[in-house]
């Protein structure tokens, strides 16, 4: 007998109800009638979709664990509808040293609660091909901490290796970023952020990660573009057949540069929120890939400093689903962008072979969503250690109500539970 019967799913753009049979953690059967199995779960005709995929997460673990840690963070993800997540690798110390790496996988493999990839930081060059035999998700490379000189090396370096890896960027130039900072230091009003670090930054930036990526044909994942002209840079890339993918966050989707008036340091982050001619918004999802919720907590404290000590990053794992369907019952969504944006395509772009679907053979990871909860967005009731949000107070319509990871209930009604995740790449 199979371990796992979820009965009466809705799955979108199918008719009736389904069966779902689950058996050591895989799909094994997807049915219109009922299935015998050592325990069933009636899921009332509510809409299932496969357990999200979040390709960019900060969870702090090691080094900065009083901001978020592998087992809060994961929590938070599940309370989300998140089953995988990519980890970044800006920890203390950085996973850019194979010593580093194992470490890494040994925190995540002991107290994360959904399964887990891990992105290389990149640093010596000869450990590299050291940390590849060992699979990270990507090699990240912040642009706005290294000369191009250095990313040339790092590029020539990768051409040279026996396999094509993915190169994970956060597009903003050095020097344009530190020069426009400096002429505001003596400024205060977090309104400013922005033009310390204008759109101007991430274009010079991303127009180098292009033309790296063509003269190298080396695929690179452009994280959280903010801007319409990155995108239009990147689109052209692709219709030039580079091996180009980009991201956005749900904080540039969603809200625009008038929220520092509200939110102060609580919406500063990298790069900065736009004016409403430089933003991105919904219409432009169809140019981008995924969706990626840079989840960047730090603690309270921290952020009620003056702006230029206030660390940029804003913790999106519990926020960004309840968001995205609010829109579907507005009519600006639909369940298929949620899927492709959060499941198909990420697990195409980061090789989750078993992630991303509802169908036999893959992990069984699902979401399960009430479409007709109304309710208010509340930091208080976070998972993750950094309680604050610019969503506060956003009333919301449709909330995950269960998280299922390999067959094994790990959320139901913002409940989390104990849960092994594991690696995606062992
Ligand atoms: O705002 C940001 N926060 N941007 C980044 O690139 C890093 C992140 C963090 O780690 O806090
Ligand atoms: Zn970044
Ligand atoms: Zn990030």
């Amino acid at each position: 007998m199979i371990d796992l019967c979820l009965a009466n799913c809705k799955i979108p753009s199918k008719h009736d109800n389904y069966y779902i049979g689950v058996d050591e953690g895989k799909i094994v059967e997807i049915k219109k009638s009922p299935m015998t199995a050592e325990k069933t779960i009636d899921l009332h005709d509510k809409i299932i979709l496969p357990g999200l995929i979040d390709a960019h997460v900060h969870f702090r673990d090691p080094g900065l664990t009083y901001k978020e840690d592998f087992k809060t963070g994961s929590q938070a993800a599940a309370n989300g509808g998140f089953t995988t997540v990519l980890d970044m690798p800006n920890t203390v110390p950085p996973t850019n040293t194979v010593k580093a790496f194992k470490e890494k996988l040994d925190i995540a493999s002991k107290k994360s609660v959904v399964d887990f990839g891990l992105h290389a930081g990149v640093s010596d060059l000869e450990e590299i091909e050291k940390i590849a035999d060992l699979k990270p998700a990507s090699f990240k490379i912040f642009m706005d901490l290294f000369e191009n000189s250095f990313l040339v090396d790092v590029f020539k370096r990768f051409a040279n290796l026996p396999h094509q890896y993915t190169i994970s960027l956060h597009c903003e130039d050095k020097h344009i970023t530190k020069h426009c900072s400096e002429e505001l230091k003596n400024e205060n009003d977090p309104k400013i952020y922005a033009n310390a670090r204008p759109p101007i930054a991430e274009v010079v930036s991303i127009s180098a990660a292009i033309a790296l990526s063509e003269y190298y044909d080396q695929k690179i994942h452009i994280c959280h573009v903010s801007t319409k002209k990155s995108l239009e840079l990147i689109h052209q890339a692709r219709i030039n057949d580079y091996p180009v993918s980009c991201e956005i966050t749900p904080h540039h989707l969603f809200l625009s540069d008038s929220y520092f008036d509200n939110c102060g340091n609580f919406v500063k982050t990298n790069p900065p929120l736009r004016d409403i001619n430089n933003r991105l918004d919904l219409r432009y999802l169809n140019k981008i890939d995924i969706i990626g919720t840079d989840h960047a907590p730090h603690s309270m404290e921290e952020k009620n400093k003056d702006l230029w000590e206030a660390p940029s990053g804003i913790p999106n794992l519990e926020t960004t689903l309840p968001l995205l369907l609010n829109q579907i019952n507005n009519g600006q969504m639909s369940f298929q962008d949620i899927i492709w944006l959060l499941c198909e395509k990420p697990s195409q772009i980061f090789n989750l072979a078993h992630k991303g679907r509802i169908s036999v053979g893959m992990d069984a990871d699902f979401v399960v969503l009430d479409m007709d909860k109304e309710w208010t967005i509340k930091p208080e009731n976070f998972y993750s250690k950094a309680e604050y949000t610019p969503f506060e107070g956003f009333e919301v319509k449709g909330m995950p109500i269960m998280t299922i990871v390999r067959g094994n209930v790990v959320m139901e009604d913002n409940i989390v539970f104990k849960n092994q995740g594991h690696c995606v790449f062992d």
